[in-house]
């Protein structure tokens, strides 16, 4: 269909279909058990007349299902108008990849895109047309519990990244290629600035933290053209987002140019009342319509009140008209009108979904995402030693995360399982050893095989609800008995490696004096035999934090990207009225871009090829990086800027572009990066996105913090 004709069918809709049209319904409306349905009905207020013609849908897969689904809403559709199923398709489908957490730690683009278009296959087949992801929420909180979901602190990292997920589910052309899907960028906006870290809490930012933090990642995803936009749940500058107009109207779509399709979060319309800014549902439905909400998730407050407030004038039905004209433009973006049942596959299903070749490119990604963070000489593991896997994460299988709709525990490989892979020197518990309350039988059979072997991994962690949608945590250590475990496992042979399951960074205090740490995250289906290869040095570890670790919660928010203050700490941290804490630094206990590599790379002879640049001729800066190791590696060599004087305070130091670079051992290679004047705007006291000329510091180096520097000169 072209927009005329689209437009001709807008005119064609009755006021009351019009406006179901808008609203989404969750997948028990359309069971064909009518027990499934019943309840859910009437806790609604709904009839069957809306359920048949609701826009729609969230959470129906499945092709025999989905194609039941779209059969019986075609047939009860006067206009032929298919429905979209859409669904969270956070980390893969059926295939878990790792939490997007993990994947922010590879760095890698391509990997990203590739997991994001395996995860389209497989939800295509099973017939979905939308996933909730890319969720592009700029974090600095590790006790918010969904941080497990973004990729981390920095907006260049995240932006990258997003660009990539949203490539990797739509490819090239959604009409055409029916094994992709279509991307919604989520939280609009900021809704990783919770207040305390605790969900769903209010957000308050600066207009220029917003724009310049925040909205980069989001503006990156629809760039690349995602389709559809999800509003947050916080306020932002005091007004809810789902009825922000400023937010909606003004910022997404005149200044980003978005005209894609804006969802509410999950009842986060009749949510407004709650929030004080609607006294009621037809209040609620009056804001987000005028603030261009055009699909309200799972309560009734369109369906309920808007023909009221068109008919009292409070709106008028051109607002309905272009909502509606955006879902169709989606539906026809899809190619449902050709084909209402898309991918959706039985055949299909059974060869793609979790197949061999989905389940290796999970381990890689895997593999990649996981970050060696301590080793004093105690890793690789080799086949020889005779090596312990104690511990709850040992055999544990909950290693796919809180977003693994469709995964399944039962097919994932747990450490052990990897481990026997590779080794056939290993002891391995039979008692069962929880996260929370180990018995006593388990903890002492975890000690005694710790004393008859020559190593000993500890595989500790969180268990997946620990993080993820309202799942904070104020306390983010290691739950008290693992810590207790360790202490007496590190009597009685002092040579463990801790690998840690978690959802977050965690505060990893009282495992410091382990001799090896990996941060494993939740790595997904394949993750334990990803992690018995980098702990048996089958793949050297290159995963670098996306996120910073806390030296302790009370560093939080920790984030490398910080402004200078009038009193810095870095130039005396010993004096008293410095901006420090009494009891404890203000670095991170391992640092943003931070992971250790089986290589060593040293950074030498870093160079610009003059010491000033303008607007028409960049700078080049290089570095030689070597790896004095034994064995190959990669490294991610990273680019960071200081803007010494600006019209607003600058951060101390901001990633600016990276570089992925693989060398044997004793081989160096040169580096080369590019710094535009356009590379050093930000965003002024006006909100105008400018540079001025200037001094600079450029640092080079394979974390935020270990950086060799020079100071350059823009003129005009
Ligand atoms: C979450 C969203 C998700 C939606 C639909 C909400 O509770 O905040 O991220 O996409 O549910 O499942």
């Amino acid at each position: 269909m072209n927009k005329k004709q689209l437009i001709q069918l807008v005119e064609e809709m009755t006021i009351d279909e019009k406006i179901n049209q808008l609203l989404q319904l969750a997948a028990a409306f359309y069971s064909d058990k009518a027990e499934e349905k019943t309840g859910p009905m009437s806790d609604l207020g709904l009839n069957q007349d809306i359920i048949d013609t609701a826009g729609t849908t969230l959470g129906i897969s499945g092709a025999k299902e989905a194609k039941r689904v779209q059969t019986e809403y075609m047939k009860n559709n006067r206009l032929n108008i298919p429905t979209i199923l859409m669904a969270d398709i956070i980390h893969g489908f059926r295939t878990i990849f790792p939490i997007p957490l993990a994947l922010g730690n590879s760095w890698d683009e391509g990997a990203i895109e590739k997991m994001a278009e395996i995860s389209a296959k497989e939800a295509a087949v099973s017939g979905l047309h939308v996933t909730f992801s890319p969720m592009v929420d700029l974090v600095r909180d590790p006790r918010w519990g969904r941080v497990m979901e973004s990729t981390g602190e920095d907006p260049l990292l995240n932006s990258r990244l997003a660009a990539a997920m949203v490539r990797g589910y739509q490819g090239e052309n959604l009409k055409e290629d029916h094994m992709r899907v279509a991307a919604c960028v989520k939280h609009f906006a900021a809704y990783g600035g919770a207040l305390a870290g605790r969900d769903y809490n209010s957000v308050d930012l600066s207009e220029r933290q917003l724009r310049e933090m925040y909205l980069p990642g989001y503006k990156a995803g629809l760039d690349a053209g995602a389709k559809l936009v999800m509003t947050s749940f916080n306020t932002v500058d005091g007004v809810p987002a789902t009825g922000n107009e400023w937010l909606f109207r003004d910022v997404l779509r005149e200044e980003f140019g978005f005209d894609g399709v804006v969802i509410s979060d999950w009842g986060a319309i009749k949510e407004l009342i709650a929030h004080g800014v609607a006294e009621d549902e037809k209040q609620a439905a009056e804001l987000a319509i005028k603030a261009g909400v055009d699909i309200e998730m799972m309560t009734m407050c369109y369906p309920n009140h808007l023909k009221e407030l068109i008919d009292e004038g409070r709106i008028t039905e051109s607002l309905i008209d272009e909502a509606v004209l955006r879902i169709l433009e989606l539906k026809n973006d899809l190619g449902l009108f050709e084909n209402p049942y898309r991918g959706a596959d039985e055949q299909l299903e059974a060869e793609v979904i979790l197949s061999d070749d989905h389940r290796q490119i999970a381990k890689e990604i895997a593999q990649k995402s996981m970050v060696l963070l301590k080793n004093d000489s105690i890793l690789p593991l080799n086949a020889q030693e005779k090596v312990a896997i104690v511990g709850p994460g040992a055999q544990s299988t909950d290693i796919l995360g809180a977003w693994s709709w469709q995964g399944k525990k039962e097919e994932a490989i747990s450490l052990v399982e990897g481990a026997h892979l590779l080794s056939e020197n290993l002891l391995v518990a039979t008692e069962k050893f929880d996260y929370f309350d180990p018995s006593e039988v388990a903890i002492n059979e975890a000690i005694e095989l710790a004393g008859q072997v020559d190593k000993v991994v500890l595989a500790l962690g969180e268990t997946d609800w620990m993080s993820g949608e309202a799942a904070s945590r104020s306390d983010i250590r290691l739950p008290e008995k693992q810590l207790t475990v360790f202490a007496k496992i590190m009597e009685k042979n002092p040579n463990v490696v801790v690998t840690v399951y978690s959802g977050r960074p965690l505060d990893l205090q009282g495992i410091e004096s382990a001799k090896g740490i990996v941060q494993a995250w939740f790595p997904g289906t394949e993750g334990g035999s990803a992690l018995a290869e980098i702990l048996w040095g089958r793949y050297n570890p290159s995963g670098r934090l996306s996120m910073s670790f806390p030296e302790t919660v009370g560093q939080v928010p920790i984030f490398y990207n910080v402004d200078n203050t009038g009193r810095p700490y870095e130039s005396a941290p010993e004096e008293k009225y410095v901006s420090k804490y009494l009891d404890v630094s203000n670095y991170a206990k391992y640092p943003f871009g931070f992971g250790l590599s089986y290589s060593d790379f040293e950074y030498q002879d870093m160079r610009t090829n003059s010491d000033t640049f303008t607007k028409e001729e960049p700078l080049e800066v290089s570095i030689t990086v070597k790896n004095n190791g034994q064995v190959a590696g990669e490294e991610t060599v990273q680019f960071y800027v200081r803007d010494l004087v600006g019209e607003v305070s600058r951060p101390v130091k901001e990633l600016k572009d990276f570089q992925k670079v693989w060398l044997e051992p004793g081989e160096t290679q040169t580096i080369r990066f590019i710094l535009s004047e356009e590379m050093l705007r930000y965003v002024h006291k006006d909100y105008k996105v400018k540079s001025e000329p200037g001094q600079f510091v450029v640092m080079i180096g394979g974390n935020s913090r270990d950086l060799t520097t020079m100071t350059v000169r823009l003129n005009d």
